[in-house]
């Protein structure tokens, strides 16, 4: 299936085949004339050399974004391998792009469990001193495989809602032994990339991989976070009507305020034509559901994992399943009805899809550059760590002005009327 390649960053790689390279370097040229904020910290980073000599390794999505924040870190003077954080998301002509262009990779489209885990394996036998990870695996494998390694970690960044709960998880259990940017909970990723990345190219994964129409269906989100936000933003903008299921009563409440309906899973399962799951938990859509579902259903998920939509429940009751198209599999049930499963109930916008606009990345991964160096410089203490105050404002004040836009300053009197408390005049 795979192969060894031959020949200087490719003798350190296991990938799929390089000789698809070309077509990989035309998908990160296209954005990187979309991410001009990765363009410039690449430019000084060039000059200022933050990360001379490390060995760095990234876990993330390993697609056209990616493969461009790899290289800016690489620019910084480090010996960057990549690895994928999601076996489905991975695009083979993109990797070998990366290994083309001296970077190592371990990873390719599809890859089992086993070969999944034996990349990131491979990817921590580089004896990583910086790490980028994307949901924990990473981190984790670090933790349980690689104790003696653990040591020569100066920290890393974790991109994703998923990573961060895993690693607080870590840091009150006593577990966690290296410093953890939360990239993801920085206002400038959150607000933007969870919202509007995922509210946009989930909608694109699903549409391109089932050519359905949304206009007047019914869309079923569960899980009104960040991710959700969005997702049912743009369900109700390509005109479905929207269905929100939460377990907190606050984001429920907000869901109404939003305009959606919210009621609990048991009922919306009746009448939803796509169901997004973004939770971030497990079985939120389960075997009462699907006895009740519509025959045609969309089930597709966005959340980290594929643990969202019981898989199991949906195979326990088929009497066959088809591959209805590429990245649909068809669940028939004995009564007839067929629900269709997307991406095999992996990240839909990644793994049926391109993932999330330049645009957006240029902001997270701008981020993650800043913190990668926020890291390397400061010798933090092991545990979870915000990104400071100043690097969030920083990439949104960049992102201004690459759009050539400019805001309103507090003038003195303004921040020493917003400091005081006595307010006279
Ligand atoms: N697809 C992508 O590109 C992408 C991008 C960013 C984050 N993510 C992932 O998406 C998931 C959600 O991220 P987020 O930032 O929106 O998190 P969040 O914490 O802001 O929101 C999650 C929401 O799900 C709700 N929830 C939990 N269990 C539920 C259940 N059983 N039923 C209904 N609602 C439930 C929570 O109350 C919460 O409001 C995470 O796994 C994250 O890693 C995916």
């Amino acid at each position: 299936m795979s192969s060894f390649v031959a020949s200087s960053a490719a003798d350190r790689s296991h990938i799929r085949d390089l000789s698809l390279h070309g077509q990989g370097e035309k998908k990160i040229q296209w954005v990187i004339g979309r991410m001009p904020l990765m363009r410039a910290l690449q430019e000084q980073f060039e000059k200022e050399q933050p990360f001379a000599g490390k060995r760095v390794v990234i876990c993330l999505h390993l697609e056209a974004k990616t493969a461009y924040l790899a290289r800016v870190v690489q620019s910084g003077g480090a010996e960057v391998t990549v690895v994928a954080s999601n076996p489905l998301s991975t695009q083979d002509d993109v990797i070998a792009a990366l290994v083309q262009g001296g970077i190592a990779a371990h990873a390719w489209h599809g890859a089992s469990d086993e070969e999944y885990h034996a990349h990131i394996r491979a990817a921590l036998d580089t004896h990583p001193q910086l790490i980028i990870d994307d949901g924990g695996d990473l981190i984790t494998t670090l933790h349980h495989e690689r104790k003696e390694q653990v040591a020569t970690v100066i920290g890393g960044c974790e991109e994703t809602t998923t990573g961060i709960l895993r690693l607080r998880a870590m840091e009150r259990d006593g577990a966690l032994r290296v410093p953890m940017m939360a990239v993801n909970d920085a206002y400038s990723k959150y607000l933007f990339d969870n919202r509007y990345g995922t509210g946009q190219s989930v909608w694109d994964g699903i549409m391109r991989t089932t050519n359905m129409v949304v206009a007047g269906s019914t869309a079923v989100v569960v899980g009104y976070g960040w991710c959700g936000k969005g997702v049912a933003l743009r369900a109700r903008g390509l005109g479905a009507r929207v269905i929100v299921c939460e377990v907190d009563p606050i984001k429920a409440v907000e869901a109404v305020m939003d305009g959606h309906e919210v009621m609990p899973m048991r009922e919306a399962a009746r009448h939803g034509d796509f169901f997004v799951t973004v939770t971030g938990n497990r079985d939120c859509v389960t075997g009462a559901h699907f006895d009740v579902m519509k025959t045609g259903a969309i089930l597709a998920n966005a959340g980290h994992f594929d643990v969202e939509i019981s898989i199991p429940d949906l195979r326990e009751r088929a009497v066959a399943v088809t591959d209805a198209r590429p990245n649909v599999q068809g669940f028939v049930m004995a009564d007839g009805r067929v629900l269709y499963l997307l991406a095999e109930g992996r990240l839909v916008n990644l793994a049926a899809g391109d993932g999330h606009p330049a645009e957006v990345m240029d902001m997270t991964f701008a981020l993650q550059a800043l913190a990668l160096r926020h890291v390397a410089q400061q010798a933090l203490a092991p545990g979870v760590h915000n990104l400071p105050a100043e690097l969030d404002r920083r990439v949104a004040a960049m992102r201004l002005g690459a759009d050539g836009r400019s805001i309103d300053e507090l003038s003195d009197a303004q921040k020493a009327y917003l400091a005081g408390w006595s307010h006279e005049a």
